[in-house]
């Protein structure tokens, strides 16, 4: 991964600093900030309502940039909609689609790894149909494939899972547990805002009926999400939101006829230049190549692993992670005051329960320190870490506030 930081102007500008919070969004490389300037001095045009070049041009990069994640996901084009983030999409699932054919007593299956984005939105459509929320145990992190079947047994309306969780860091195996769900008409949506942009996603193989994520965590804008489902699915499912762009035409008896999908679950002016900007992303990692990608992270991770797991003042509570996400505390200090300390020697990280406020669950502890790898960390970063770490004690961390 030579020169990649080179590409990333936040690092650039601060070259002091190591970012090891690429889970929480991930920094941005020039040709995305490139992207989304151009929008602003040689487009600044609205789409889908002008016939004069600049607003034609937009809307071919817009919808070319649709094109480009449906490649990029071995979907169709059609099936992909452009939301806010991912949160947006999973709210999408639960009251445009859930709502619709969820009844009383159905259930809902999650598990407590999940993120807030992909609870709260389950347990406000549930508690509105009189359904239950059930959260299935995982083994180390992981789906336990018998486990699921005996909860599949019992009938579940909808599983929605986090492909790979934000404080766990496994990979669970998409493929396996939609063949799985479909035995039993179960939908499976699946989260994938910490997969995307890590490792290969094939969704015609994988084959979950939704998959949720935002670009600002593969290197695109913020104010950009996906929902990628199906037309049989989407045909079922109601809009979040009406208004123009939407539809094709209403009358004064306020009968309305919907656009064709996708275009009828994006109502309003989208993000344009965020959307520009996230078809940049796309591009960004299509360069370096995802298998790359994976291989430098896996080689990070496994180096990271290696120094933390040799100090014995740690206590790292996956091991077994499959993505360079490693959650761990510091033996009788705070997760927040381990990060303050981090962040004196401008070492980035995130503390406390990273919206997986049932994490305990899964992790058994309360909160902890949660470090994250990208494309822009190298080894030397690591070291750095290391050697921060290595020597931190509550003296340490409490003179800070002295
Ligand atoms: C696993 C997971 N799901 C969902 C989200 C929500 O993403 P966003 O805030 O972009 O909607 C996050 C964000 O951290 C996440 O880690």
């Amino acid at each position: 991964m030579k020169n990649i930081k080179s590409q990333f102007p936040f690092l650039m500008n601060n070259p002091d600093v190591v970012y090891f919070d690429s889970a929480a969004t991930s920094l941005k490389p020039d040709k995305v900030i490139d992207a989304v300037r151009y929008f602003y001095t040689n487009l600044s045009s609205n789409i889908h309502r002008g016939e004069y070049a600049s607003s034609l041009k937009t809307e071919g990069f817009y919808e070319g940039v649709r094109e480009k994640v449906g490649s990029f996901f071995n979907v169709s084009d059609k099936d992909v909609v452009f939301t806010k983030n991912a949160s947006e999409s999973l709210n999408m699932i639960a009251t445009g689609f859930l709502r619709n054919i969820l009844e009383k007593d159905d259930v809902i299956l999650l598990n407590e790894a999940e993120h807030a984005s992909n609870i709260l939105p389950w347990y406000k459509i549930a508690e509105e149909k009189q359904a239950h929320v059930v959260f299935m145990p995982l083994v180390d992190g992981r789906v336990d494939l018998e486990i699921l079947e005996s909860h599949l047994k019992k009938g579940v309306k909808l599983m929605s899972i986090a492909h790979v969780s934000n404080v766990v860091g496994v990979i669970q195996d998409i493929e396996a547990i939609s063949k799985l769900t479909h035995q039993y008409d179960t939908y499976l949506s699946v989260d994938g805002a910490q997969a995307v942009g890590h490792f290969e996603i094939d969704l015609a193989q994988l084959n979950p009926d939704f998959y949720s994520f935002s670009a600002h965590k593969m290197f695109g804008p913020s104010g950009v999400g996906v929902l990628i489902s199906k037309h049989e699915i989407y045909e079922k499912m109601t809009p979040l939101h009406y208004g123009g762009g939407s539809n094709t035409r209403f009358d004064v008896l306020g009968n309305v006829t919907l656009k064709e999908i996708p275009y009828r679950f994006e109502s309003g002016t989208p993000n344009l230049e965020g959307v520009l900007g996230f078809g940049a992303a796309l591009d960004f990692i299509e360069d370096i190549g995802i298998s790359n990608i994976e291989a430098n992270e896996n080689n990070l991770k496994q180096y990271l692993l290696d120094g933390i797991m040799k100090m014995d003042h740690l206590e790292v509570y996956n091991p077994y992670t499959d993505v360079g996400l490693v959650s761990f505390n510091v033996k009788g200090i705070h997760s927040q005051d381990v990060a303050f300390y981090l962040n004196h020697h401008n070492i980035s990280v995130r503390s406390g329960n990273h919206c997986a406020k049932l994490m305990h669950g899964v992790l058994h502890t309360e909160d902890a320190v949660r470090l994250s790898l990208s494309v822009y960390n190298t080894r030397e970063d690591i070291d750095r870490f290391l050697d921060v770490i290595r020597d931190i004690t509550l003296e340490k961390t409490v003179d800070l506030y002295i």
